[in-house]
């Protein structure tokens, strides 16, 4: 342990030879007693000093370093090495002929020692550094330009205060580290980054292999002290070739993100500062698949959105995969489009580039089912990890704005990765870029909140933020226009599917009247009902992200109605052939396309400029959340609902008695078995927590169970109840 510690220390510049007991193995120990008790009493003080030493000067547990050293700690303070050895200046001595890369100014591969590291490092590594886990991060640079770039986003990420911001500077360049700190106008006192100076000695000097290993030797020095979470650096096109090397192969080592900050977008990915460790640390984590379902006659929509896609900003991010769901019949102009489509669209060279472009045409001529048109678009996609795999809905209406991946990768760092989660993150079924403007059944008109209506007090002061500026918001009904849906809620749904359409095909249901408008398709349906039993909502931004184009929108197929037929027999003469199939009740009139307001997307401008509240994410439970019929709610009113349809729900349909309609479940993770009683499945019930919702729950199914197959009502006097609650 010790000799570890010292030998990494002489690497820093330091010396121990003074501590080590001198040995004259030629004298016998044996034959001269005084001599050799004399000895042993040196090196009994030798081992003291050596302890001493260790103790004043090598960072351990003993508590804060700056009471132990008497040393002020705080950002931006570097302590000069006096006292140690000093840096050699001037040149190194220059290589007999015959060198390489002699005659040229990086001819020094001598040995590697860093003079300015020490102090910086050990000042930090009792205290921010000592646990693996902790809230470092790390810009590392080496070019000057780069270093311009990316000082004033981690003085940024030091202003937020979610982590301990620290740059280190490991190129070959010799300016002094305050002459750089002057050179971009950043003063110690504005800026709480802790800087670190980790370049070798003679580093101008360096060859090119010297530096690079010299940038290896210096980020295990950094790993050791600090741990950092995340490293962000410039861009690899601009930052110097062996320095990036050097990092990538470091990172990978040590497991850490090495994140890239593409090449002059300083300003565009300034949201990244607001995001912490724990956030930063899983950048590359999630994955994002675009799935559109194209109906037919929507060719022209679909080009549309293609091409807002190929348009959009996918510099420092994973690009996502796409698949596209054609129907029977393919316009001419569209399959033209798709064979000339390049996807991903990157400036990319290579004739080795891989297409992540998956086309799914349809054979049936037929009109589907809405249980068909379900099961089809469901099972287009499917999470490889449920954690981090999650798919982008999008529909022809939709055309994206440029900076669609750019928050979708922000939000979801953000509320499924921060190492402060709430557990109201697991609440969230997805991300919407859209706001409604109709209600769920399609009529009326939806009023998304402000600022003043958000719940938390944080938000009042109208000093600081606009009231009537637009808000962000938490909706409990699904939507299929642009929307990203979390890989572990996808896969539950998928379950839930399973189950329910097992359910409905087990024997005569009662047919729920269906709550979400005709013109949306099948599918959210039967999302909306395991939303509504486990409480999930979507996150809506304030201001949309993609436009919806009203000119090019019709119904779904499957409930597009037969022209031919009599308005009367309309429910059932096209339907009869899969009448098993419509789990829900439709209208007896078509539906009727409502105009989404085209809302004007903003100018171009950087991300956090276009979010509220100055690119800060707010958290999930200061946010408004509505009811899928648009009521307000609380979280306690959120929770009683939810408890108050799972009977109802188990009743209706997943064929529970009533009995066991009302008794709590044991929940499984993905699974959503507890909502069925299926011949064959074990009822898995919850006794701990059985007695308290028991009550509530048999009150509930009396009270519905007079309007069977209406849990629209339910639901609806249910929130008025809530609303009364929340007020006494
Ligand atoms: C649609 O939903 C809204 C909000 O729940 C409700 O006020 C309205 O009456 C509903 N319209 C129809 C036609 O059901």
């Amino acid at each position: 342990m010790h000799s570890r510690v010292l030998s990494k220390d002489e690497e820093l510049g330091k010396r121990d030879d003074d501590f080590k007991p001198k040995r004259s193995p030629t004298v016998s120990t044996l034959t001269q007693p005084w001599r050799w008790r004399k000895r042993r009493m040196f090196t009994v003080i030798a081992v003291m000093l050596l302890v001493y030493v260790f103790v004043h000067n090598i960072p351990t547990d003993l508590g804060p370093i700056d009471q132990r050293v008497g040393m002020p700690l705080r950002p931006g303070h570097v302590v000069d090495a006096t006292g140690g050895p000093q840096e050699p200046s001037g040149a190194p001595p220059i290589p007999s002929v015959g060198r390489e890369e002699a005659g040229t100014q990086h001819y020094y591969d001598g040995p590697i020692k860093f003079y300015k590291l020490a102090t910086s490092l050990h000042g930090i590594a009792n205290t921010l550094g000592a646990r693996p886990q902790n809230r470092n991060i790390l810009f590392a640079v080496s070019s000057l330009q780069s270093a311009a770039g990316l000082m004033p986003m981690a003085c940024e990420m030091a202003k937020w205060d979610r982590n301990y911001v620290h740059m280190a500077f490991l190129g070959r360049d010799p300016l002094p580290l305050d002459d750089i700190l002057e050179v971009n106008g950043v003063s110690r006192g504005d800026c709480t980054v802790y800087f670190h100076d980790a370049r070798a000695d003679y580093s101008e000097y360096s060859t090119e292999q010297r530096a690079e290993v010299s940038i290896a030797g210096a980020m295990k020095h950094i790993n050791d002290f600090m741990h950092p979470q995340a490293i962000i650096m410039d861009d690899s096109k601009v930052e110097d070739t062996f320095f990036t090397r050097a990092m990538r192969n470091k990172a990978r080592e040590y497991g850490r993100s090495l994140i890239e900050v593409p090449a002059g977008q300083y300003e565009g990915f300034l949201w990244m500062t607001r995001l912490d460790s724990g956030s930063l640390s899983n950048w590359f984590k999630p994955n994002i698949d675009i799935l559109i379902h194209a109906p037919p006659d929507s060719s022209g929509g679909l080009i549309r959105l293609v091409k807002s896609l190929e348009s959009a900003d996918y510099a420092g991010l994973k690009i996502p995969k796409l698949t596209i769901e054609l129907p029977t019949d393919v316009e001419h102009f569209a399959q033209e489009y798709l064979r000339d489509l390049d996807w991903p669209p990157i400036a990319d060279p290579s004739p080795v580039k891989q297409s992540a472009l998956t086309l799914r045409h349809r054979i049936p001529t037929s009109r589907l089912s809405s249980e068909q048109a379900s099961v089809r678009l469901l099972e287009s996609f499917y999470p490889r990890v449920t954690e981090h795999n999650h798919v982008l809905v999008l529909s022809p209406q939709a055309e994206l704005s440029p900076l669609y991946l750019q928050y979708l990768h922000y939000v979801i760092l953000e509320y499924k990765y921060s190492s402060y989660g709430s557990p109201s993150s697991d609440d969230l079924l997805g991300i919407s870029l859209d706001v409604p403007s109709a209600f769920l059944n399609g009529s009326g008109d939806f009023l998304p909140p402000v600022t003043a209506d958000m719940p938390a007090e944080k938000y009042k002061d109208i000093a600081i933020y606009n009231q009537n500026a637009a808000a962000p918001f938490l909706y409990q009904a699904p939507s299929a226009t642009a929307s990203l849906i979390f890989g572990e809620k996808w896969a539950t749904l998928h379950d839930f599917l399973s189950h329910r359409l097992a359910a409905s095909h087990a024997g005569k249901t009662e047919k729920t009247k269906k709550l979400v408008s005709e013109t949306e398709p099948a599918w959210l349906e039967y999302l909306l009902e395991l939303m509504r039993a486990r409480g999930w909502s979507m996150l809506h931004p304030a201001a949309p992200l993609v436009t919806i184009h009203n000119e090019l929108s019709h119904i779904p197929e499957e409930y597009v109605r037969e022209k031919s037929t009599n308005r009367k027999d309309v429910e059932t003469v096209p339907e009869l052939e899969h009448l098993e199939e419509e789990a829900f009740l439709t209208a007896s009139a078509p539906p009727a396309v409502v105009e989404h307001a085209e809302r004007q997307q903003q100018t171009p401008q950087p991300l956090h400029e276009m979010l509220p509240f100055d690119g800060d994410l707010p958290e999930l439970p200061h946010l408004p959340v509505f009811y899928h019929n648009g009521d307000v709610l609380t979280a306690p009113a959120a929770t009683m609902l939810m408890n108050e349809y799972l009977p109802v729900f188990r009743q209706q349909v997943g064929r529970c008695d009533r009995p066991q309609a009302s008794r709590k479940r044991v929940v499984h993770e993905l699974a959503t078995d507890d909502l069925f009683c299926l011949p064959g499945v074990e009822l898995e019930f919850d006794s701990e927590s059985d007695e308290s919702g028991e009550e509530t729950a048999r009150a509930v199914i009396e009270k519905t169970s007079d309007a069977a197959g209406h849990v629209a009502e339910g639901g609806g006097s249910v929130v008025a109840q809530a609303k009364v609650d929340d007020e006494g």
